[in-house]
């Protein structure tokens, strides 16, 4: 972002008002010129007003990505877990980006296994099925992470239901703990969807395939946001507290998917198996499994070892596996 109007945003975002030859003065510009990176902003998704007489102010504060605070709570967590000191964390911190996973995949060849990106904004976000994951500036988490795994294709069956596992338990440490999982990896809250993820397979070297973890976790969406084609929540509305640190927030998804993702490359699947039945959100439903052109309908029974959905058809049990497959309710 240009960098004016980086250092405008960063002093609207306490929430509070600032008059036009306030910001003017302290970014060295005209109120025009003010106006116009408001502008700016707005377009970014930012919900930004003005009042007559007291100048701009954000509908809510916006708590801001930081390197070095991500960085501090992270080696908090970790010494915590872990009982040893200091862990490095491999994380890049970006603004506007096209999309996370697209960075991570671009960058591949420079990176070490276990690196992270976050960004402020995306404006090509990527969800599933060929659709867009809309993106605005600062109300959410867009995070993508590298993991190499060592044993090839066939140990990567069930990772995605581990990921939502992750995100399932960093929200559970937020103080969400009604939050269910949808197969193979939207994470719910009472049936709306509060998180997505996107897991891309960028090639593969020798036996080591490359993987493009990608979560989006919404935080403080905007006040009639468009262009999300489902129910939908925000972890901002289902706590009571202030404002969400997105920096804690961050580091607490990084160390969950990092011990969840070393536990996924030694055992596999099967140490989660149970934990997934357990918040399985269409547990013993009717539900519709479409792929294609297709649809079968039955009641939805859990997962295999193999992480496959397992769907009794009248009295016949069917495996799906990922893929283009989507699951509704009847
Ligand atoms: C879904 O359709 O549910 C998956 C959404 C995944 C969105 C995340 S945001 C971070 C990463 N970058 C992307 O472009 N997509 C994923």
């Amino acid at each position: 972002m240009h960098s004016t109007r980086n250092q405008l945003l960063r002093l609207l975002a306490p929430g509070e008002f600032m008059s036009g030859t306030v910001l003017g003065t302290q970014l060295s510009v005209s109120r025009t010129a003010v106006a116009k990176h408001i502008d700016g902003l707005k377009h970014l998704g930012l919900d930004i007003y003005s009042v007559k007489g007291k100048g701009y102010k954000l509908s809510a504060p916006l708590s801001l990505l930081s390197a070095i605070s991500i960085s501090q709570y992270y080696q908090q967590l970790y010494k915590a877990s872990s009982g040893s000191q200091n862990e490095p964390l491999n994380l890049h911190v970006l603004n506007i980006i096209d999309s996370t996973n697209t960075y991570i995949k671009t960058h591949l060849q420079s990176l070490d296994s276990g690196t992270a990106c976050i960004a402020e904004a995306q404006t090509a976000g990527r969800g599933r099925h060929g659709r867009q994951w809309v993106s605005p500036f600062g109300s959410s988490i867009y995070l993508s992470m590298y993991w190499c795994f060592a044993g090839g294709y066939q140990t990567l069956s069930g990772l995605s239901l581990v990921v939502g596992l992750a995100v399932h338990a960093t929200l559970a440490q937020c103080g969400v703990d009604t939050a269910k999982l949808k197969w193979p990896n939207d994470v719910y809250v009472n049936m709306q969807k509060i998180a997505g993820i996107l897991i891309e397979v960028e090639g593969s070297v020798g036996d080591s395939v490359h993987c493009v973890i990608g979560v989006g976790l919404n935080v403080n969406l905007p006040d009639g946001i468009g262009g999300i084609e489902q129910p939908f929540t925000d972890l901002q509305s289902q706590l009571d507290e202030q404002m969400v640190d997105r920096n804690h927030l961050t580091a607490q998804l990084i160390h969950q998917l990092r011990q969840y993702m070393l536990q996924f490359e030694a055992h596999g699947l099967a140490p989660f198996i149970a934990q997934w039945q357990a918040l399985n959100v269409f547990d013993q439903q009717e539900i519709n499994v479409h792929f294609g052109q297709d649809i079968i309908s039955g009641t939805c029974i859990g997962i295999n070892e193999q992480g496959a959905l397992l769907v009794d058809v009248a009295g016949q049990v069917k495996s799906f596996h990922g893929g283009e497959i989507s699951v509704r309710a009847k």
